[in-house]
């Protein structure tokens, strides 16, 4: 056990490789997609995932504010992702700082190229992340809510984008790092798929691992997607399953 200034680096990894909340080095924290959480929304949803939780609105297309953005060609995707003041252990300071602004770019980025953004000329697809409780991979729990939202406002789109961060901790790629590994673990590559074409339309990386290493967690974070777009895939067919329905009564 080694230590950071005055802070005990925890071990992250058991003899037998289990981690501190006993998952395998490629195992998924779990995961509860729950598609059209809010009425006032046109398309939302809401994703607990390990610790996270996250929640997405949708509105539009709609009339583009501020105006001088408007475009004649196509739809603006416009994702304000922002972490509540009460969502971290020590209180976060509310509204937009750098890291929201950036999380928001790339996000929005990621959906610019699977909605079908030329059939809205001059109109504007507002997604709303709002995460309520952090735990690491907020920007993926994002994504995945953020999907789920715009699938079920219908906006038309190529496919749906899983996403999630692959890591290193104690010298071990690992899928979906929690806070403690994300803190003290050597490395974060969260990225977010296209299952069908199998493009990558999201991917950072925050510490160091080898060229090969990144080549194991790119690896197991598409594995990890696949297995979370299942999920997506459910959590919209829960929601639009018809329900037989109850027999009416007949009086007389
Ligand atoms: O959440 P994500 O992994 O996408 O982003 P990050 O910048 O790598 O942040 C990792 C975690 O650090 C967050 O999920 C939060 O739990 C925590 N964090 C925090 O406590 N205060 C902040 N201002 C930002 C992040």
């Amino acid at each position: 056990m080694g230590s950071v200034g005055a802070k005990e680096v925890p071990e992250l990894l058991s003899p037998e490789g289990l981690r501190i909340d006993g998952r395998r080095l490629d195992e998924l924290r779990p995961l509860k997609i729950t598609a059209g959480a809010l009425h006032q929304a046109e398309g939302s949803a809401f994703v607990e995932w390990g610790a996270n939780k996250v929640m997405a609105a949708v509105y539009g297309p709609r009339e583009v504010h501020p105006r001088h953005l408007q475009q004649n060609n196509k739809a603006i995707i416009q994702c304000r992702y922002n972490m509540a003041a009460f969502s971290v252990d020590e209180r976060k300071r509310p509204g937009l700082d750098r890291r929201s602004q950036e999380i928001s770019k790339v996000i929005s980025e990621a959906f610019e190229s699977v909605i079908f953004v030329e059939e809205f000329p001059r109109t504007s697809i507002d997604v709303y992340i709002e995460v309520l409780q952090a735990n690491a991979g907020t920007r993926c729990a994002g994504v995945v809510a953020a999907s789920v939202a715009l699938a079920d406002a219908g906006i038309p789109m190529a496919d749906l984008v899983p996403s999630v961060a692959a890591g290193k901790i104690s010298g071990h790629i690992a899928l979906d790092l929690k806070k403690e590994e994300d803190n003290f673990g050597e490395a974060d590559l969260p990225m977010a798929l296209v299952p069908q074409s199998g493009r990558l339309v999201l991917l950072q990386m925050e510490g160091h691992m080898t060229r090969a290493e990144l080549t194991e967690a790119l690896d197991m974070g598409i594995k990890g997607c696949h297995q979370i777009y299942g999920k997506m895939k459910d959590a919209l067919r829960a929601r639009y399953q018809v329900t037989e329905a109850p027999p009416t009564e007949v009086t007389a």
